[in-house]
């Protein structure tokens, strides 16, 4: 298959220098236990019929290892994994070919989903629903459509906006599982998984630090975790510690709760331009020059998490938590507004 779009395992880890990082079984993975739970269940019950597992929807922020999951899923059903993304498939023909090439019981995983082009998509609905692909020929009268049948196979779709999929697609998955914000144990477990296979020595409250400045995501506390190693390797005798970390991750400007640039410019627009909102998605990103979807999918979750801000009805609204943390105090109308929409969190 000469097909650019069509990535190969092998190809993905010599593409990506974190691969080596990331778990290749169950046991392996640390963290989303329910998901990974429920997700072992459904291996062993579809594995024991000998039949392919239902299709399965993985979403959730970028980062938290979806597409990790779809290569242990597929590894732990012991069968090959074809991996190609919504943007990549250009044409009808080339979902079709792709389809037509998985052997039985095979999985292919589609990354950004609902980003595929909607005529494409309806490629898909009896591609899942029936393993068939139904081929049109021909115009006007003498147009005839035919079925060709496809092997039993497993869709894993991967997204970060579950809520733009199509109703027919959403609909064609037996399993949704939405991937949480990691905690920070979670976070100190895995920091300490990656330095033992890059061979880094990583005191404890080192990897606790680098855990909570992480914003929830293994894949930047694999990545604070690479460059700490540079700081630690030129500033001292290589080996990992508090003071350090410290420092590296002070230069980096990652403050001591791992919110960058991009989390204080949302933060700060919303205490103290908007005192506090509600105030809607658009206007916000427009405030701050940012993409609503990255606002939502990127930089939101991370901070609902903190209990720094809430999604209302009526807008983004700034908790006492993010009024602290910027050191503001709330005005008489942001205290009103946090009881109207917040009591709880008072
Ligand atoms: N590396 C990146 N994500 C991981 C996870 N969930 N468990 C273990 N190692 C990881």
């Amino acid at each position: 298959m000469d097909d650019k779009r069509f990535i190969t395992n092998k190809e993905l880890i010599t593409d990506d220098g974190d691969v080596s990082l990331r778990p290749t079984t169950f046991d392996e993975y640390i963290g989303q236990e329910k998901v990974k739970a429920n997700l072992k269940v459904y291996v062993a019950a579809s594995k024991a019929r000998g039949e392919a597992l239902d299709h399965v929807l993985l979403y959730g922020p970028p980062g938290l290892g979806k597409t990790t999951l779809a290569h242990i899923i597929a590894s732990e059903l012991g069968v090959e994994i074809k991996v190609t993304s919504g943007p990549g498939i250009e044409r009808a023909a080339n979902l079709a070919s792709l389809l037509t090439n998985m052997q039985e019981r095979d999985v292919l995983f589609l990354d950004e989903i609902h980003r595929l082009n909607h005529s494409i998509e309806e490629v898909l609905y009896p591609a899942m629903e029936d393993f068939a692909l139904d081929i049109s020929t021909g115009k006007g009268a003498g147009a005839t459509s035919l079925r060709l049948n496809l092997n039993k196979f497993t869709l894993i779709g991967a997204t970060t906006r579950a809520g733009m999929l199509t109703g027919p697609l959403r609909d064609r998955f037996g399993v949704i599982a939405r991937l949480e914000p990691y905690s920070t144990d979670d976070l100190v477990r895995i920091v300490k998984r990656s330095s033992r296979l890059l061979k880094i020595s990583v005191e404890d409250d080192a990897a606790r630090e680098l855990a909570s400045r992480s914003r929830g995501t293994p894949r930047i506390a694999n990545r604070l975790l690479k460059r700490v190693r540079d700081f630690a390797q030129v500033y001292n005798d290589g080996v990992i510690g508090l003071e350090i970390t410290k420092k590296a991750l002070n230069d980096m400007e990652i403050d001591p709760l791992g919110l960058d640039y991009n989390d204080m410019k949302l933060l700060t627009a919303l205490v103290e331009k908007f005192d506090g909102g509600p105030t809607g998605l658009d206007t916000l990103a427009a405030a701050i020059n940012e993409d609503a979807g990255t606002i939502e999918d990127v930089i939101e979750p991370y901070l609902i998490q903190l209990g720094f801000i809430a999604r209302t009805p009526r807008g983004r609204i700034a908790l006492k938590a993010a009024f602290n943390h910027l050191n503001v105090m709330p005005s008489k109308k942001a205290v009103e507004q946090l009881s109207f929409f917040a009591p709880e969190r008072q």
